[in-house]
């Protein structure tokens, strides 16, 4: 199965990135981002895109087979643009496309909920509103921590407050892949253990 994600240069969808590669479900990954990735990989393709907030229907009508997008561009003050134009905009211009289609399972949307959590509302109200075509999971992590040294932390905060990046990159491509089951929006308790739960199996 084919799997877009946008925000793979960043901290968190560079382990999104990894993990939807690793996963044997996922076929083909599009990572949608403004400058080129370092990476290569037979699974992966790299398409850049100049402006966010616009997607023109050719771009979105090639992917229009794709299982899902799992969305990881975000800020840590409260962008307007990356954290709700941006999404919002890729929301509306792809439920257009798919909406035109006949799919065999509704468009699954992870979307990395951000600083002030102001688009989760919107992609939770177009899972609603489009419900045949559009399924929306909601991630909110804690803190997320990407070095070994961090650990220790991790640890001590608890599954409630702080989740290792890599479990989180490996929920969300287990979520994009069968999340059906899953709440619509899902906390760091659940992401870490459901994360590392699915590592050990690997
Ligand atoms: N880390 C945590 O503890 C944590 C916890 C909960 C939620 N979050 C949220 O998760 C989100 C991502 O976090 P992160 O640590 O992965 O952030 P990050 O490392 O700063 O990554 C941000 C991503 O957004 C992209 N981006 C930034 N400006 C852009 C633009 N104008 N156009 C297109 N893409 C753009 C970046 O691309 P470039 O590489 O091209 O700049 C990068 O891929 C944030 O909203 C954050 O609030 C983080």
């Amino acid at each position: 199965m084919k799997v877009l994600i946008a925000g793979a240069t960043g901290g968190i969808g560079s382990q999104a990135l990894r993990q939807s590669l690793a996963h044997p479900h996922i076929t083909k990954v599009v990572a949608l981002t403004r400058r080129n990735l370092s990476l290569e990989h037979p699974k992966l393709e790299n398409i850049l895109i100049k402006d966010f907030g616009k997607w023109p229907d050719h771009v979105l009508n090639q992917h229009a087979d794709a299982a899902g997008m799992i969305w990881c561009i975000g800020s840590y003050s409260g962008d307007e643009k990356l954290d709700f134009e941006y999404p919002v905009a890729f929301m509306e211009a792809m439920v257009k496309v798919l909406d035109a289609k006949n799919r065999d399972a509704p468009f699954r949307y992870v979307h990395l909920s951000g600083k002030f959590g102001k688009s989760d509302t919107a992609a939770l109200a177009m899972a609603e509103k489009h419900a045949d075509v559009w399924h929306t999971c909601v991630v909110k992590p804690g803190g997320v921590a990407h070095h070994p040294w961090q650990d220790l932390g991790v640890w001590l905060m608890g599954d409630n407050w702080a989740v290792r990046g890599q479990e989180l990159g490996t929920f969300m491509a287990y979520l994009v892949v069968d999340g059906q089951r899953e709440s619509s929006i899902i906390l760091n308790d659940r992401i870490a253990q459901k994360g590392r739960a699915l590592l050990r199996e690997a």
